[in-house]
């Protein structure tokens, strides 16, 4: 798909932490045939990378994180593009707790976020995209033709967390944990967690996943013509 002035179209979206940014825009990938590229994955595989060394999370210096980063690959798979670490898969690995934790950290570190913001605009030259994080629409791609913010309550955001980890309707002390646990990544975050002054913003409370995702599609379209 390309947009009316020729250059490849560019969807992003973003928004806080769980409100479904990365399954809205795989969806949306696949259905108008573009790649998803999620921002928030490779932040998450740096972390995992440098994890593995071992050393505490409070003795990190930015050199030693960017070259963790070095191991960090995006590869493509048929409508978005999977992280590996040492070109091995590590998709349960960046989604566990202990990469949750301490990702903020590395998500404030100038080079790292240098370093994703050039992955994944390289990524995104060579296949029309739809990037999904904090900042697509803002550090990213300035120039987007189409830029969503995603918004739900903190409590469906924590609801979905669990359901999307244990497949299952979340007890009500899970909701609290979880809750609390988004709450104050969505502090940490907040610098670079910032609606462009062009996003349409999308209430996704109350609507299922499939009427947010074909709203979406049916303004990518818009932009299409
Ligand atoms: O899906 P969830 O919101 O839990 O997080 P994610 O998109 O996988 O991103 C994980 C972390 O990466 C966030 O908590 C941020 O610290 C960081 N991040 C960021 O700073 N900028 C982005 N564009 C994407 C993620």
């Amino acid at each position: 798909m390309s947009s009316s002035n020729g250059m490849p179209l560019v969807v992003t979206i973003d928004g806080p932490a769980a409100s479904g940014k990365s399954s809205t825009a795989r969806m949306v990938a696949e259905r108008l045939g573009m790649r998803h590229v999620d921002s928030g994955a490779l932040y998450r595989g740096v972390t995992a990378a440098r994890l593995q060394a071992g050393d505490p999370p409070d003795l990190w210096t930015e050199q030693s994180v960017l070259d963790a980063a070095r191991r960090v690959t995006l590869v493509p798979g048929e409508t978005t593009f999977e992280p590996r670490i040492d070109g091995e898969p590590c998709d349960a690995e960046i989604r566990g707790e202990a990469v949750t934790a301490v990702v903020s950290l590395v998500a404030k570190m100038a080079h790292v976020r240098a370093w994703v913001n050039a992955t994944v605009r390289t990524t995104s030259a060579a296949h029309e995209a739809v990037a999904d994080g904090r900042d697509m629409g803002t550090a990213v791609f300035p120039n987007a033709r189409l830029k969503i913010w995603l918004v739900a309550l903190p409590a469906e955001r924590a609801r979905r967390r669990v359901v999307q980890r244990t497949g299952r309707a979340p007890t009500a002390e899970e909701l609290e944990a979880e809750t609390l646990e988004l709450e104050s990544r969505d502090h940490r975050d907040r610098e670079q967690t910032q609606p462009a002054a062009d996003a349409l913003w999308i209430d996704t409370n109350g609507i299922s996943q499939d009427e947010q995702v074909g709203r979406i599609v049916a303004l990518a379209e818009e932009r299409r013509s």
